[in-house]
């Protein structure tokens, strides 16, 4: 009989190889960033997650606590954690997907863009572990400035010969979230029942909510669309001014990053006509990211759809977010380049 230590890890391997022996589809995931604000709700949500078999909770502090914690629910998913730049390689070998939200957040009076500093380093060194570890794993950037990360990732990945842009999604849920409860408040229904395509960014005047394509089909007055545009835009300081220095959206965050990580993994699944709003490398506009509509299939990014139709505020709001996203997404590819 071998030491209980040996069986328990026997019987992890037995559950965390069902995917390769074909038995219920069940996919590897890892949150780097796992013991933060947005990362905890999300392992928690993550380990809920029927399609995930084995979990890799990430941080440079805190995870042995969080992963005792998070592994005591009664769900299928094998929650392992890793600790510090050492344990990274260990915690990305054999990843389908990772999740970013590793980084500092915004305290009152700070822009998203403030963040680069600290970020865009904390990014490039996880990414580097991605490429060497789990090239061909999707990556959800959630670190912001995503408008920036995303570049960074794709930099860095460009460098070490691994780069499918397919694979590389900057999490922009959070608006697409934030506007279908926005704009069912003002229709008075079940904010499941509202769908808002939110494209361009996520930042300011780049976070850019198509109105006049909202499903179902309603007819803003003119104050209602500059009420609803400003709401969805500075939806992330209205919760930061909330926190008053505690930090920015975490619970709607890791709500949102599960929502979109689940769709990734129904895509990897195979199931059709999975869509949802992203910052990818994109073809829909002159910049190389852009956030719009994306079907996710086995590939990752399968196909981007165009804009559609704008009205005159939307065009008006697409030429402000282009000439901001522009800055950011150089600010990004330079920081690697240079
Ligand atoms: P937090 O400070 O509570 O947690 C961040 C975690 O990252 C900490 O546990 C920290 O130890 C960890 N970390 C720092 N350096 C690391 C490294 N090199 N490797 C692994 N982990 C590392 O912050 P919070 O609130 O969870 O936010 C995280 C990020 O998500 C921020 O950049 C924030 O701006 C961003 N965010 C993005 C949103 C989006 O819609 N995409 C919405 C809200 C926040």
């Amino acid at each position: 009989q071998p030491p209980s230590s040996q069986m328990e890890e026997i019987s992890l391997l037995r559950r965390s190889n069902c995917r390769s022996k074909g038995g219920a589809p069940g996919f590897k995931v890892a949150i780097l960033g796992a013991a933060g604000g947005i990362g905890q709700p999300l392992a928690l949500l993550m380990k809920m997650n029927p399609l995930v078999s084995v979990l890799h909770l990430y941080d440079v502090v805190n995870t042995p606590g969080v992963t005792a914690d998070i592994s005591h629910m009664d769900t299928g998913a094998v929650v392992r954690g890793f600790l510090g730049q050492p344990q990274l390689e260990s915690a990305l070998i054999g990843m389908d997907l990772v999740i970013i939200p590793a980084g500092v957040p915004r305290k009152p009076g700070m822009t998203r863009d403030d963040l680069f500093n600290i970020n865009a380093g904390i990014v490039r060194t996880l990414c580097e572990g991605i490429a060497k570890w789990c090239p061909n794993a999707i990556v959800n950037v959630i670190s912001n400035p995503v408008n920036s990360t995303v570049p960074i990732a794709a930099e860095v990945f460009k460098q070490a010969g691994t780069y499918d842009p397919k694979h590389l999604l900057g999490v922009t849920t959070l608006d697409v979230v934030r506007a279908n409860t926005f704009v069912a408040e003002v229709l008075g229904i079940n904010p499941r029942e509202v769908s808002v395509p939110v494209v361009g960014g996520h930042a300011g005047v780049t976070i850019l909510p198509l109105l006049s394509q909202v499903n179902p089909p309603y007819s803003f007055t003119t104050e209602e669309i500059r009420y609803l545009t400003d709401r969805i835009q500075n939806g992330g300081t209205e919760v930061v001014e909330a926190k008053a220095g505690a930090g920015s959206a975490t619970l709607s965050m890791a709500y949102a990053a599960a929502k979109f990580a689940d769709a990734c993994l129904r895509g990897l699944r195979g199931d059709a006509g999975i869509v949802e709003c992203s910052f990818v490398a994109s073809q829909v506009t002159e910049l190389p990211f852009f956030a719009s509509k994306v079907r996710l299939g086995r590939s990752g990014a399968e196909e981007i759809f165009p804009l559609g139709p704008l009205n005159e505020f939307e065009r008006a709001g697409l030429e402000k977010a282009k000439k901001e996203l522009a800055g950011s997404i150089q600010k990004g590819v330079s920081f690697i380049r240079k």
